[in-house]
């Protein structure tokens, strides 16, 4: 049976991935781990969790012999909003934190890697529409910097030294179990949120900003296809582009509005619509489809007709 260590694993994307791997693999076959502090936090854990800090590659390298870790999942990260405020600490989670899980995973054997790249991978010289897979890569932001490094990184690892690691550009990611935190496509989870408690939503790009995103289960399904894929059929490794599904702020509050009719939006853009402006407006995907039989199940009708209903049954 593996052993899989989730390194950020109380964040958006982390927290149901480790629910979701803990169901398919067995609860204590699935260690999950934050560097958040339990207490401050007010975080209700369940065994087998660690506090560490990624960036500590001692503790890093003893909880994977601790518990005889063979596959590391890394969710740890500083998203591309707070990035720009504390470019030095992202690039310190980002970077130099994935390094250690790199150089652990060499040292130990460990059997795989796999962590994400995200769409802040492309900047404003690349096409904005279909983005290929193989494209230009000059991000403008110190989170872009920090994913293509990473895609880089391990693609090194995969060459240099036999590593397998494994790596998905996500697209913003909505759902409604925990909050997304300092990103620029936060905007499409808030909406959902505001729309219900208080009908209507101030959102920080304009109407006419379009960005691919994807809804979590979706995400949680190319995450776990990717982990089971065989690696022999890889052409790619750490930067397969990803495709859901693409959209306006002004579409997805029509959508909302369907549901809402007295929803009311208005659009106040701050520093965060220039990042979004430098990524693409939908994505080519199909190197995850041919190498690993990707295909997304949601649209923005579907997700919105859950996200709506969960999330009236979870602030009632
Ligand atoms: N959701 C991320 C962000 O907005 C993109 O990877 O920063």
């Amino acid at each position: 049976m593996r052993k899989i260590l989730i390194i950020g694993a109380t964040g958006q994307i982390g927290s149901e991935l480790s629910a979701k791997m803990r169901e398919l693999y067995g609860r204590e076959n699935v260690v999950a781990s934050t560097v958040k502090n339990a207490e401050t936090e007010n975080l209700q854990v369940e065994e087998p969790f660690e506090f560490f800090d990624i960036r500590d590659k001692k503790r890093l390298a003893e909880v994977c012999d601790q518990y005889r870790i063979d596959h590391i999942i890394n969710m740890a990260a500083l998203l591309s909003a707070t990035g720009e405020k504390n470019p030095m600490l992202a690039w310190d989670i980002n970077v130099n934190g994935f390094l250690n899980v790199l150089e652990v995973a060499k040292e130990k054997g460990i059997k795989q890697v796999l962590t994400p790249s995200s769409i802040a991978a492309f900047g404003p010289e690349t096409p904005r529409v279909n983005t290929p897979q193989e494209t230009v890569l000059r991000p403008t932001t110190m989170y872009g910097v920090t994913k293509v490094t990473g895609e880089l990184l391990g693609n090194y690892y995969v060459k240099k030294f036999g590593v397998d690691v494994r790596g998905l550009r996500y697209p913003g990611i909505i759902s409604y179990k925990t909050l997304p935190g300092g990103g620029t496509t936060d905007y499409a989870v808030a909406i959902y949120y505001d729309a219900i408690r208080y009908k209507k939503y101030t959102c920080f790009v304009r109407e006419d900003t379009k960005l691919p995103m994807m809804y979590m289960p979706d995400c949680l399904k190319a995450t776990v296809d990717l982990f089971e894929a065989d690696f022999s059929k890889l052409k790619h490794h750490a930067d397969f582009n990803l495709a859901g599904m693409s959209f306006t702020a002004g579409e997805l509050a029509a959508e909302i509005k369907k549901h809402i009719p007295d929803f009311q939006i208005e659009y106040k853009p701050d520093f965060r619509q220039a990042i979004a402006d430098s990524w693409p407006q939908s994505i080519d995907d199909s190197a995850a489809r041919e190498e690993w039989g990707w295909k997304p199940s949601y649209n923005l009708a579907t997700m919105t007709e859950d996200m709506l209903t969960q999330l009236e049954k979870k602030l009632k």
